[in-house]
């Protein structure tokens, strides 16, 4: 077995196998094992349909038969379902596939294990470059099974959540599977968040489990992962036990509560029963923000995300077998877990886990990797494309990029700029770009530009087409769909689709409120859309109060939560800017109470350490302008539209003021704005 910190044990590799093979539940499995190509929706005989076009539409019409056929044909039962779906919207009542039985760590790696243990499942691009690590679906396993038992020898049952704060490695893919095996639920959390918001996720997730490393490694940097943990956990009564594995030498303090993952592993057995769990149980939960200062634990379940990330990967991305594909995204967010972890294994592929940045340690990095690993799709954020492209075409040009196939983007939209270099320079105009639209709400992509024809014509920056069984429509400010072409609107989906979450962890009420109530009937994502003369979608931004920086979602509330803790602070508006490279930066604007006496640089210091201890580095404010008082409405609401046109520069248009308790105060904005602009350039 190959450990992340790079030894070697070739342990038992044969009668491994030999036992796996031997195994009972191996009785229960499909017969597909790993081939992708096996399965395509238009080979699947649907009635009086023919042809892609058709299908799609046959997807949306006749959304029961067409999910219950791929469900039969993609995934690996222990028991088939009786119903294909029970959803009512309105309720926000979401059930797929009930009645079946299945384990997805079982249909990630043990089907594919039966019919080509040697495939490369996973290759961990680790930070240092050069130094990437390949583990087989036999590797995998065998690394899921043991830590799926040394789990269930600590007391981790079926039901439990485990909180696993890691960076990107095979070890954090092999605790996510774990759990899967085991019945547990995994809650994720991005390494980069603080102890302070790591606590609030453990707290809220109830976890007794958390799952970490010594150090974390990114960019050459050395970050103290269980250090803050062991922070995090302070305030964390429900933590039992803390696994930690070891991503460098470095040792760290262990306490009686901290195990010592990789070296307890090893004692464990190979084989680990997977548990049958039912479709609609909890597969994860994963932390993402909303409009209020609570991020919310979106919750998905089973048979319906696992089928639903499986197909949109094989659809969407054109993945064939014997295919790499190269998603960037971390494993703490969605992006990591559709794309870098569920999908591609579901399909039998090979994903790569990237655990860098995009310059580090120049910025052909991405390149670099293309053409070492061979990557056949690469998927990352426009926020990466728009900081290479600054770099110039050199960094681009100096590797061979032959392999690459189809280009992807995911998490925000992409300027034509970015788009055009992307295509023309990375793709060398003949990989297809796809800029595919989706959220952590909707588990896996919604909207592409060819979910269904590898042919079909792409416009540049356009989500433009929804995926099989998806129905968007967009809604006017009274609520009622906008039929024609060539509009704008608030984008909601029309059906419910097997990869949507259930609701929110522990709070099912707010889940209605945000997602099923403001449109009744439809699924509101929150985003607004353009549909274009052509019946193509292109998505505008957000619509809430979230924003979208260098593709991370954070809720202004959030940030101003942390501010308005600021003891020199009386109050605060955040909003979301344009920024060249970020997509949206972070702009606050400050109200002090009276009297203080500090110099604004150290305030400015002051707040942004706080926004980085209490939430993480990526929230902090790229601008703070101190103002006498914020823009209110005679009802005391903040009119955030204001502020937006004024950290936008774009004073022509700041649209009624009528309803402002006191005009004047937008000019003391403005004249406070074009100071600190004036200030910032010398
Ligand atoms: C935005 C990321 C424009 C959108 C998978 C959405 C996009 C939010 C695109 C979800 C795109 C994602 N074009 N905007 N192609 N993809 N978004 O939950 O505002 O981190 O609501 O999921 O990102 O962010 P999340």
């Amino acid at each position: 077995m190959r450990l992340p910190c790079g030894c070697t044990t070739k342990y038992m590799a044969t009668s491994f196998c030999r036992r796996v093979l031997a195994s009972s539940y191996f009785g229960v499995l499909g017969r597909r094992g790993c081939n992708t190509a096996a399965f395509m929706p238009e080979a699947a005989g649907f009635e009086g349909v023919s042809g892609r076009a058709a299908l799609q539409e046959f997807s949306v019409s006749n959304s029961e038969s067409f999910w219950a056929a791929v469900a039969r044909h993609r995934l690996s039962w222990i028991a088939p379902f009786h119903t294909v779906q029970d959803c009512d919207l309105s309720r926000g009542r979401i059930k797929w596939f009930e009645g079946g039985k299945l384990n997805v760590s079982v249909n990630c790696l043990d089907r594919h294990v039966h019919t080509c243990p040697e495939r490369v499942a996973l290759i961990w691009e680790r930070d240092e470059k050069g130094s990437e690590v390949k583990y087989t679906y036999r590797e995998l396993l065998e690394m899921t099974c043991r830590l799926g038992n040394l789990l269930r020898r600590h007391g981790v049952k079926k039901g439990d959540c485990v909180t696993i704060y890691m960076p990107t490695c095979p070890l954090a893919v092999a605790s996510m599977l774990a759990c899967a095996r085991i019945g547990a639920a995994h809650n994720v959390v991005f390494a980069g968040f603080s102890a302070d918001a790591l606590a609030e996720r453990i707290r809220d997730a109830q976890s007794s489990t958390v799952i970490t490393v010594n150090q974390g490694v990114r960019g050459g940097k050395v970050t103290e992962l269980k250090k803050t943990v062991d922070t995090a956990v302070q305030s964390c009564p429900t933590v039992q036990k803390v696994f930690v594995a070891m991503r460098t030498d470095n040792p760290v303090a262990m306490t009686a509560r901290d195990i010592a993952m990789e070296e307890e592993m090893l004692k464990e057995d190979v084989v680990c029963e997977p548990a049958a769990m039912n479709s609609e149980d909890v597969l994860f939960l994963l932390y993402t923000s909303g409009s209020t200062g609570k991020p919310k634990g979106l919750v998905h379940t089973q048979a319906g995300y696992l089928l639903y990330a499986a197909l949109t990967h094989r659809y969407v991305f054109g993945y064939h077998d014997g295919d790499v594909f190269g998603c960037v995204a971390d494993i703490g967010w969605i992006t990591g877990h559709s794309y870098s972890v569920y999908g591609p294994l579901a399909n039998g592929g090979t994903t790569v886990l990237f655990e860098s940045t995009p310059i580090y340690p120049d910025p052909g990095r991405y390149w670099d990797m293309v053409e070492r690993l061979k990557i056949s799709q690469f998927y990352g954020a426009p926020t990466a494309i728009r900081l290479l492209l600054k770099y110039g075409d050199q960094w681009v040009n100096k590797y061979d990029r032959s392999s690459l196939k189809t280009l992807g983007t995911v998490g925000e939209p992409i300027n034509t700029e970015a788009w055009e270099w992307y295509h023309r320079v990375v793709g060398e105009g003949r990989c297809p770009v796809v800029d595919t639209w989706w959220q952590t709400e909707t588990g896996g992509i919604c909207i592409a530009p060819r979910p269904s024809d590898p042919e079909a014509e792409i416009v540049p920056g356009m989500a433009m087409r929804p995926f099989f069984g998806i129905k968007p429509v967009l809604m006017d400010s009274e609520g009622k769909v906008l039929p024609s072409n060539n509009t704008s609107g608030a984008l909601c989906m029309a059906q419910p689709w097997p990869g949507m979450a259930r609701t929110i962890h522990n709070n099912h009420q707010r889940f209605i409120e945000t997602y099923c109530q403001p449109y009744p009937g439809y699924f509101f994502t929150g985003d607004g859309a353009n549909r274009s003369a052509e019946g193509y979608y292109q998505i505008t931004g957000r619509l809430d109060d979230v924003i979208n920086v260098s593709g991370h979602r954070i809720g202004t509330a959030e940030i101003e939560d942390v501010v308005n803790q600021c003891s020199s602070v009386a109050e605060s508006a955040v909003i979301g800017y344009s920024h060249t490279i970020k997509g949206e930066g972070v702009y606050a604007f400050v109200v002090l109470k009276k009297d203080v006496d500090i110099k604004e640089e150290d305030l400015c210091r002051e707040l942004n350490n706080m926004v980085s201890k209490k939430i993480a580095k990526y929230a902090c404010p790229d601008c703070i302008q101190f103002v006498k008082r914020l823009p209110k409405t005679r009802s005391g609401k903040i009119m955030r539209r204001v502020l937006r046109k004024v950290a936008d520069c774009d004073l022509n248009s700041l649209g009624d003021l009528s309803t402002l308790d006191d005009p004047a105060t937008v000019q003391e904005i403005i004249q406070g704005h074009s100071e600190l602009l004036s200030k910032q350039k010398k």
